[in-house]
């Protein structure tokens, strides 16, 4: 019996995922899928609940699980804490102690969408990229790092640091990634400047000997992120390493109309996976019924396609979101003023994925 654990998170977390876990229940029930689910604390609840972003008792279920979904974490209330007990820091840690770190992030463009870009149509329509990120190490995690010396003095510093093993499995995920897609795959570094993408390059060029029916290029990360702006469809596969991954993914978001709509999965070798939207947790409009779950509802699919071997159920919900589209509903991020779209809620965007699923 797959068991899933549930964290809300902050900000417009409680509500993405009261929508997210409603789509799980139907089609729980529709698909006899055995999904048993229950709730545990992360990020700025669970300081305010433990005093610690990822409470040991999170952690230990979580691994214990088949899959996690989270929503969001971070606030205004908690940006004044030391950095090692902030809410951001319960994610890194349970991406850490879940050993996730195949992180992959898809951006496609629904076509209802294609006016929502702040790109011209012709530039987005039909985009459909996947970026594959290292999620656990690189900068993000390396050793040496901290602030010293003395006041007026000090210095500031972080490692990027990647082993070959570290580098060649996420290189599979990728090329992998790519063979079921286009077959085309871009790394992204700075072989230019950085050692440590050196060897990045040198793995990618000595795994693309292993798909030699995948179209293996090199760019480097400034070209990359002028490239996502000027011709994003040359990318099929896009992998590198945390930093890079987690800036040209933000870039890659924008480029469908809404960061509300893209969900992401974070994986380990074991497929288990914790299932979170790109977006935020938008403080400035908690509370308000104004979020889009629809990224979040879409996590569910990718979990129910990565982790519980759920196919169909997947399918469903992401052709629910699709219909729903069609039929013109909004919510407000992704509303463009044309005429037939209906702006609705997080809540009433729940319920219209639900009677889809029907
Ligand atoms: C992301 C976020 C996180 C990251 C933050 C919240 C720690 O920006 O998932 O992209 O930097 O990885
Ligand atoms: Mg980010």
């Amino acid at each position: 019996m797959p068991n899933i654990i549930l964290l809300s998170g902050d900000g417009i977390g409680p509500e993405i995922m009261a929508e997210a876990g409603r789509v799980l229940d139907r089609v729980n029930q529709q698909h006899a899928l055995g999904v048993s689910t229950e709730q545990c604390l992360i990020g700025g609840a669970a300081i305010d609940a433990t005093g610690e972003p990822l409470p040991e008792e999170t952690l230990t279920k979580a691994k214990n699980s088949d899959a996690v979904l989270l929503g969001a974490v971070g606030g205004p209330k908690w940006d004044s804490l030391p950095m090692d007990k902030r809410p951001e820091k319960g994610l890194l840690k349970i991406r850490a102690g879940m050993d996730l770190f195949a992180n992959l992030r898809p951006a496609l463009l629904y076509p209802e969408l294609a006016s929502a870009s702040t790109l011209k149509e012709e530039v987005v329509s039909g985009l459909d990229l996947l970026i594959v990120r290292e999620l656990i190490g690189g900068i993000y995690f390396g050793e040496p790092r901290g602030i010293e010396g003395e006041p007026g003095q000090r210095v500031g510093y972080n490692t990027d640091r990647y082993s070959e093993p570290e580098i060649e499995r996420i290189g599979r995920i990728a090329f992998d990634a790519a063979m079921a897609r286009d077959k085309k795959l871009c790394s992204v570094d700075k072989a230019n400047v950085l050692e440590v993408t050196v060897l990045w390059r040198e793995v990618m060029d000595r795994l693309g000997q292993e798909y030699p029916e995948v179209e293996l290029s090199h760019m480097y990360v400034d070209n990359a992120a002028m490239q996502l702006v000027r011709a994003p469809k040359q990318f099929d596969v896009m992998v590198t390493g945390n930093l890079f991954g987690d800036i040209l993914s933000d870039a890659a978001a924008m480029l469908t109309g809404s960061i509300g709509m893209l969900p992401s999965a974070s994986l380990n070798s074991q497929k288990q996976g914790l299932y979170e939207p790109c977006h935020g947790s938008a403080p400035d409009i908690a509370g308000q019924d104004l979020a889009n779950p629809l990224a979040t509802i879409l996590s569910v699919s990718m979990m129910l396609l990565h982790s519980l071997n759920a196919p169909k159920a997947a399918q469903a919900i992401e052709d629910a979101v699709k219909s729903v589209l069609a039929s013109g509903l909004r919510t407000k991020d992704i509303a463009t003023g044309a005429s037939g779209e209906q702006i609705v809620g997080c809540r009433a965007m729940g319920e219209a994925v639900l009677k889809a699923l029907n």
